[in-house]
């Protein structure tokens, strides 16, 4: 099994344990049908052997959320795991250690590869969320062997085909975001199949400078002017963008704030959240769509003083009725800090994965998997 467990950690343990509590569905009835289940992940970027990218943490809280054992080898390849596995029985599960202590996984090594898949008889990837990296325990391994798509993965791809490919209409995306450049892509291709684009975030500042409106100190990529006023001209009136926001002269809490007109930001200050005359445009925009897709928090959530936007826009959208799929690690942060998450149809694992295939891109993990 590949499973992406990258899950971010604090003071050794686990501190959100979503993409595990993802992952067990597909494991557990594994298990329950008698295989003997070797799990492949990868935790954080290591150079080395960073002990503190160790899954052995991540081992503990799987078993707990299974309800069952979950053994662990402090390596993915050579004697050590290959007597773990020898090791397992029946209904078994064994994680192996990072994959990403070797620098072969990132390099889609084929030898290695090759080691990893000696272990099992079958590949199952359920790491949807790791499905952008052609890497050896991604992509690398299924040449060796059988390879199937886990529940997770269906259902991560049943949930997008369901939004992007056959949506009930009206389709309305939200998206928000620091800078444009990183989701031009991505604004790009949602334009194709959207009939409204609702743009939050710092994103904004981009778009209002290409109308020439002043943005005080608010944070524009001056080098993606043109590449926003080309995505405007594309969208020939469904991009909908902040007319008023939230400023303040320090990106901090507890600051003066003022709301402002959007083509109206004072110098020294800076654009942090939507206002709320955007936010009933974008309420009534959202009520009585048929699919809404979410990337990207309106403002900077982490901050209270400038999560109102994101919060009014996450309720919103949670109460439209529509089929809703949210995405983006933040984002999803965001709608579980507001205990609103289990109200949208479906909560993407996904980070960069989600974003890649929100852009139209084929995900080399998927891809693989076609042609298995
Ligand atoms: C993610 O968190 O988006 C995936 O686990 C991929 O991690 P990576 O960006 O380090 O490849």
């Amino acid at each position: 099994m590949r499973e992406d467990l990258n899950v971010p950690m604090k003071n050794g343990d686990v501190a959100d344990d979503s993409r595990v509590r993802a992952a067990a569905p597909t494991l557990r009835h594994l298990a329950q049908r008698g295989a003997r289940v070797i799990v492949m992940s990868h935790l954080g970027r290591p150079k080395d052997r960073e002990p503190d990218l160790s899954l052995k943490p991540v081992a503990a809280d799987l078993g707990k959320r299974l309800g069952r054992e979950v053994q662990f080898v402090e390596d993915c390849v050579g004697e050590k795991a290959i007597s773990a596995v020898d090791r397992l029985q029946s209904g078994q599960l064994l994680l192996l250690e990072n994959v990403r202590y070797h620098k072969e996984d990132e390099a889609n090594d084929a030898a290695f590869a090759r080691r990893l898949a000696s272990l099992g008889d079958v590949f199952v990837n359920d790491a949807f969320a790791a499905s952008h990296r052609a890497h050896a325990s991604v992509v690398g391994v299924a040449a060796y062997l059988p390879a199937y798509a886990g529940e997770l993965m269906q259902a991560e791809l049943a949930a997008l085909h369901r939004a992007l490919d056959d949506p009930k209409r009206p389709l309305v995306a939200v998206v928000g975001g620091a800078k444009v450049s990183t989701k031009v892509g991505v604004l790009r291709n949602l334009l194709t199949k959207v009939d409204a684009l609702l743009i939050g975030g710092a994103m904004a500042n981009t778009f209002f400078r290409a109308h020439g409106w002043p943005t005080g100190t608010g944070l524009v990529e001056d080098t993606a002017l043109d590449e926003a006023r080309a995505v405007e001209k594309e969208a020939g009136g469904k991009l909908v963008l902040p007319v008023d926001v939230v400023t303040a002269r320090k990106m901090r809490e507890g600051e003066a704030l003022r709301v402002m007109d959007a083509d109206k930001v004072e110098d020294d200050w800076a654009a942090y959240d939507i206002g709320p005359r955007s936010v009933a445009l974008f309420r009534d925009r959202l009520r009585g769509a048929g699919t809404v897709i979410w990337n990207g928090p309106v403002g900077v959530a982490e901050i209270p003083d400038f999560a109102d936007g994101t919060t009014a826009v996450g309720e919103a959208i949670a109460s439209s009725g529509a089929y809703t799929l949210v995405g983006g690690g933040d984002t999803v942060a965001a709608i579980e800090a507001l205990g609103i998450a289990a109200r949208y149809s479906h909560v993407s694992t996904g980070g960069g994965a989600t974003l890649e295939y929100l852009e139209g891109k084929e995900l080399p993990g998927i891809a693989i998997l076609k042609d298995s």
